[in-house]
């Protein structure tokens, strides 16, 4: 027994729903997102790991360093954001295409986006309201430290 299958660019018969075609806007998001995850991933691993003493300088007053500094704090927010949408985004399209459980499936996606927008919030107010200065002791801290909470 033979079947056709159809010419992939053939209009498909799917009634369209009116309003935003969301798919296709995650579609888009998805390769928007991979290009500024290369740079932002890439940049933040060439900083951490290359520059100055490379990974041997990385430690508490590394960080608390490149968090005193706005740029670092947006380049790290922007970085978690595109990444845990993008990862969600990408597990929803996962969920849909393998759970064939009507119920099942929607609390999978469900539960992909609370965890994604728990995450989200929880990173952002870390990179935010970080503070290097509490516990500060002069007598053991760094000089970095010692320099940013003296
Ligand atoms: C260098 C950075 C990255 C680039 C360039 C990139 C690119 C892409 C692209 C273009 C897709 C769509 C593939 C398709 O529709 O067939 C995709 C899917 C996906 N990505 Fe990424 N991505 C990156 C980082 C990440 C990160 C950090 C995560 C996790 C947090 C992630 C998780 C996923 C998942 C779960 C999918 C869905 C896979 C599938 O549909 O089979 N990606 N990625």
């Amino acid at each position: 027994m033979t079947s056709a299958i159809a010419d992939p660019r053939s209009p498909h018969t799917a009634v369209r729903r009116s309003g935003p075609n969301l798919e296709k806007w995650g579609w888009i998001y998805m390769r928007v997102s991979g290009v500024f995850l290369v740079i932002l991933i890439f940049g933040h691993l060439f900083v951490n790991l290359m520059v100055g003493e490379g990974i041997h300088g990385i430690d508490f007053a590394f960080v608390a360093g490149k968090y005193a500094s706005p740029f670092w704090q947006w380049w790290d927010v922007l970085m978690l954001w595109f990444a845990l949408i993008h990862g969600a985004n990408g597990m929803r399209t996962i969920t849909n295409d393998y759970i064939t459980h009507q119920k099942v499936r929607r609390v999978l996606v469900w539960a992909i986006g609370l965890a994604a927008a728990f995450l989200i919030v929880l990173g952002t107010l870390v990179v935010f309201t970080f503070d290097p200065c509490i516990g500060f002791d002069s007598d053991t801290a760094s000089s970095l430290i010692t320099e940013l909470c003296a």
